[in-house]
């Protein structure tokens, strides 16, 4: 099997076994943390007259569900993704809430979604981890009705975002087996370089491209801290499988590095990220 083929079965395995468990395990804190780019996708869709829209790597569903509610029945909001145990909480919620967002599992660098049938594309960080994403952007494409619209939320990168990191650098001299981030893959910062993203949405087919950064206000509970770090991220999934005395020692040496972020009883940061708009022009509709 060829490399493209191994790295998306390593996503695969990742967001339907550890990364998933970790994100749904620590929902509250995440959407509190991430709540601000949901405000600017539903805003977003507010702004147009859009009725059919696309939630791409959509996790639990917050932003799926926040969009549709927005719709108020005037169209719909389908949630993608490939991780098994978020879409079950993101279907969860949304009956709970009754809210009329649906949700699908699958890759969708793949699948066969109805041809010329969403309006926007819109995701939360959930663009960055395709293992071809010019085959992903591509497909997506065929999706899209003529005018179609992308609205993408990405991080710049890891250097523009140290709290991100803060972890894996507090750790790594008790941690010897921390992989490293790598900076070529799927992967948290895989959107990072402008031009290369430019490149993959021009190479998929998408025009009208505006990569823009965007620099946000993000906080969280200080009580919620020690989840955050101890789950998520490199950190995070590499003590899933630690030992309470590493894991209790690590958690402290972390506690301090956040330090400069505390304030009182709250954590706060600025997120680098980039706001990704494209359109699909009519003469590209049916190409490719
Ligand atoms: C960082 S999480 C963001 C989740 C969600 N958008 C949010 O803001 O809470 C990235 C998401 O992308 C999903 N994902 C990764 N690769 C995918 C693929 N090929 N197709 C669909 N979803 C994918 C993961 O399962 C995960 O839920």
């Amino acid at each position: 099997m060829n490399a493209t083929h191994d790295a998306q079965s390593e996503q695969t395995a990742r967001w339907n076994g550890p990364a998933g468990r970790a994100w749904v395990e620590a929902q509250h804190v995440l959407d509190r943390l991430f709540t601000p780019f949901e405000d600017v996708l539903v805003e977003a869709v507010r702004a147009t007259s859009v009725r059919s829209v696309l939630d791409v790597g959509c996790g639990t569903g917050s932003t799926t569900i926040a969009i549709a509610r927005s719709l108020d029945g005037t169209g719909r909001c389908l949630g993608v993704d490939i991780s098994e145990p978020m879409i079950t909480l993101a279907r969860a919620r949304a009956e709970q809430e009754r809210v009329p967002a649906a949700f699908v599992i699958a890759d969708a660098q793949a699948y066969a979604f109805e041809p010329a049938s969403v309006d926007m594309f819109v995701s939360r960080f959930g663009v960055m981890f395709f293992s071809d994403p010019v085959q992903a952007f591509a497909n997506l494409r065929r999706a899209a009705r003529e005018g179609a619209q992308l609205r993408l939320i990405a991080w710049r990168s890891a250097a523009e975002n140290p709290f991100m990191t803060t972890a894996e650098r507090a750790a790594a001299p008790l941690l010897p087996n921390l992989p490293p981030r790598r900076p070529d893959g799927p992967g948290q910062f895989a959107f990072a370089d402008r031009d290369s993203v430019h490149a993959i949405l021009n190479h998929s087919g998408w025009s009208g491209i505006d990569i823009r950064p965007i620099d946000v206000d993000c906080s969280l509970g200080e009580q919620d801290l020690s989840r955050y770090v101890t789950k998520l991220g490199p950190v995070g999934l590499l003590l899933q499988d630690a030992d309470e005395a590493t894991r209790a020692r690590v958690a402290e040496s972390i506690r301090g590095a956040y330090d400069p972020y505390v304030h009182g009883d709250q954590v706060r940061f600025t997120a680098a990220c980039w706001m990704i708009s494209a359109s699909l022009l009519a003469s590209r509709v049916s190409s490719g």
